[in-house]
């Protein structure tokens, strides 16, 4: 089984779009963009576009590359003030000079859509969610409409960030997986991997995913967004090896990504619903 990221979003999107209409409410995803890496906005642009087609109203701040650390704190402050906005996103990496714990800290968590947030993440690996990683969301997301059962099931996760390790070893325990996660000074991964049912990888390197990794019929989800030596776009996993031993698996692209974005439209509108002064009320 293929699970196809592009396909499921798009319906997500859908939905949310007639749930948004019914509710009545107007969320509204502001973004704070700092810099001018190219990949940087042009993920901005994706959210702004994917807002737009779902009715979230979007607003941006960009600031120079040299912006200090006070400078963005102030961008995130005025959007942490202003009612009308119900969710916020930094866009990462900050450059070197700004201090991205400080400005991640200072995003109300009513507003923190990415859940990086330490009461966010607090929330989540006490077992009480409120606003989630989207990529991890997003899988959890795929892995329910497919129905694959996780519960009793040994879930790897191979990477440790903040925005898809940990938070989506959080969200694999809480759906009563037995999880281990595993990083760059891991022994024995291969060893471990072989072990998973569920096998997550964010490693961040070309096809480095190998079907001697893989146990015969797990469920392969391929976090890895990396160019191979040609210059091809390409996940972790080795896509055409291991999917004759996968019994689903994710591909790259339009697999884990589309999600990705499908789920930030999904937790704007849920941090909209939360918020006690909503501009549409
Ligand atoms: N840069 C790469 N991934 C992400 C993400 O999920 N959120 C934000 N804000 N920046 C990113």
């Amino acid at each position: 089984m293929i699970l196809n990221g592009k396909i499921l979003s798009e319906k997500r999107l859908e939905l949310l779009t007639e749930e948004i209409k019914e509710s009545g409410i107007r969320p509204c995803l502001a973004t704070v963009l700092v810099g001018d890496d190219p990949a940087s906005h042009m993920y901005v642009r994706m959210k702004h576009k994917a807002c737009e087609k779902v009715g979230i109203t979007s607003v941006g701040a960009e600031l120079p590359v040299e912006a200090t650390t006070a400078e963005v704190l102030a961008a995130v402050e005025k959007f942490n003030k202003d009612p009308k906005v119900s969710g916020i996103l930094v866009q990462l990496p900050l450059p070197p000079q700004v201090d991205t714990q400080a400005v991640i800290d200072a995003v109300s968590p009513e507003k923190d859509v990415d859940g990086f947030h330490p009461t966010s993440i607090g929330r989540l690996y006490s077992g009480h969610p409120k606003l989630v990683p989207c990529t991890p969301q997003g899988i959890m997301t795929m892995l329910a409409e497919h129905g694959i059962e996780l519960a009793g099931k040994n879930a790897v996760v191979v990477g440790r960030s903040v925005d898809v390790g940990r938070p989506m070893a959080a969200l694999l325990l809480n759906a009563d997986a037995t999880v281990t996660i595993c990083h760059s000074k891991t022994q024995n991964l291969p060893a471990i991997m072989q072990q998973a049912d569920i096998l997550v990888s964010g490693i961040g390197k070309a096809r480095f995913v190998t079907p001697e990794m893989v146990k015969e019929g797990a469920v392969v989800i391929d976090v890895g967004i990396n160019h191979d030596e040609n210059g091809k776009l390409c996940g972790d996993v080795d896509f055409d090896a291991v999917v004759e031993k996968a019994s689903a698996i994710t591909p790259v692209p339009g697999g884990v990504g589309p999600m990705t974005i499908a789920t930030l439209m999904e937790n704007t509108l849920k941090a909209a619903q939360a918020m006690s002064c909503n501009p549409a009320q």
